[in-house]
């Protein structure tokens, strides 16, 4: 059975890349398949947090799935750490996981840094945390930006690895959904590097709380070349902020990005960049209106959350007995 799951971290920043890579996914998803959309606040802490702005910031995370279209009563949205499951299964597949397997992982080696003696355990452990979020529901479609598609490899083979020590096809290997025109979304400072909720610029990143002036500023400074946007898009491949906006302009027009090239093919940047603010501005300003108007009503997003964890709680328990009944464990 078909099971869209997916997440994001309540860090603060909800930026484009957030939105285009995996909560516009999840709208069109949830008409079609049944979808879990966890706020990922377990994978937070792996990073010290301020508790009052780790609060908020869950709070925030869940106004913006809403905001953005997810319908709560069809799609339940809960906290990670309400769902107890979620931490016992990382255990248990922690002790599936070889070594091998994690020092590879990409993401744990940027954030890490240089020191990695001083890096807490949960930064290194997070990609079987996430491998936990979607086999503890036997999820199946993974809505994600591109640079989830290691970790989703990652659960694949632990999924696969535990299948095999105890010889049954349990698990079910979830499949990554990324999105070719917006799978990785660049920063608006720097076209090499990604939009990142962490990057210390704020002109880095459009959120999708910045007001209609903040994003027309933030445009006009992202950084771009001198010459007039290209007659075609392999010429884009050696530009790579106008092809960044360019790929922002398509997302939002929903059009291809070769017709995004041909309908802005000639013009200068500083036109361009006012006709891309327009079109920003008239999709985000009903999101950030609503995220606003969502903030002001707690009680509602604490009944949404709780529903929710009731929902996930009720489908990851069934999952988690089969695991402990295979391993041998006690079952409640
Ligand atoms: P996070 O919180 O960093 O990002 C949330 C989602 O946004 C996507 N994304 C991007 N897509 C395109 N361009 C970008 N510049 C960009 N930046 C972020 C991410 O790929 C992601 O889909 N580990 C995950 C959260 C997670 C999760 C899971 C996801 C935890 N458990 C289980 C799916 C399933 C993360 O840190 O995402």
């Amino acid at each position: 059975m078909t099971l869209v799951f997916s997440g994001i971290q309540p860090t603060g920043n909800l930026h484009l890349g957030n939105y285009l890579g995996a909560i516009r996914q999840w709208v069109t998803l949830q008409q079609q398949y049944p979808c879990l959309f966890c706020v990922v606040d377990l994978h937070a802490i792996t990073v010290p947090q301020d508790p009052a702005a780790l609060r908020q910031h869950i709070y925030e995370t869940a106004a913006t799935y809403i905001a953005c279209g997810i319908n709560p009563e069809k799609s339940p949205i809960y906290a990670q750490s309400t769902v107890a499951g979620h931490a016992e299964l990382a255990w248990i597949l922690s002790c599936h996981a070889p070594l091998g397997w994690l020092n590879r992982m990409t993401q744990f080696k940027e954030k890490a840094g240089k020191d990695k003696e001083k890096a807490v355990l949960g930064l290194y452990s997070y990609p079987v945390l996430m491998a936990a979020d979607i086999l503890l529901f036997q999820a199946t479609h993974i809505p994600v930006g591109e640079d989830q598609k290691q970790h989703l490899e990652l659960a694949r083979d632990i999924a696969g690895a535990f299948n095999r020590h105890y010889a049954q096809e349990f698990f079910t290997l979830p499949e990554p959904l990324i999105l070719p025109q917006a799978a990785r979304i660049m920063s608006l400072r720097d076209g090499t590097k990604k939009m990142s909720k962490s990057d210390p610029s704020d002109y880095s990143r459009i959120t999708l709380t910045d007001d209609a002036d903040t994003i027309r500023l933030k445009l006009r400074k992202a950084k771009t070349d001198p010459l007039p946007l290209p007659e075609t898009v392999a010429e884009l491949e050696e530009r790579l902020e106008a092809k960044n906006l360019l790929t922002l302009y398509a997302a939002f027009k929903e059009v291809t990005l070769a017709d995004a090239v041909t309908a802005q093919a000639g013009n200068t940047f500083a036109v361009f960049k006012d006709t891309l603010a327009d079109v920003m501005i008239e999709h985000l300003a009903p999101i950030s209106t609503e995220i606003k108007r969502l903030l002001g009503d707690v009680a509602f997003l604490d009944t949404v959350l709780q529903k929710g964890q009731q929902a996930a709680s009720a489908r990851a328990a069934g999952v988690l007995n089969g695991v402990k009944e295979i391993i041998g464990l006690p079952t409640l």
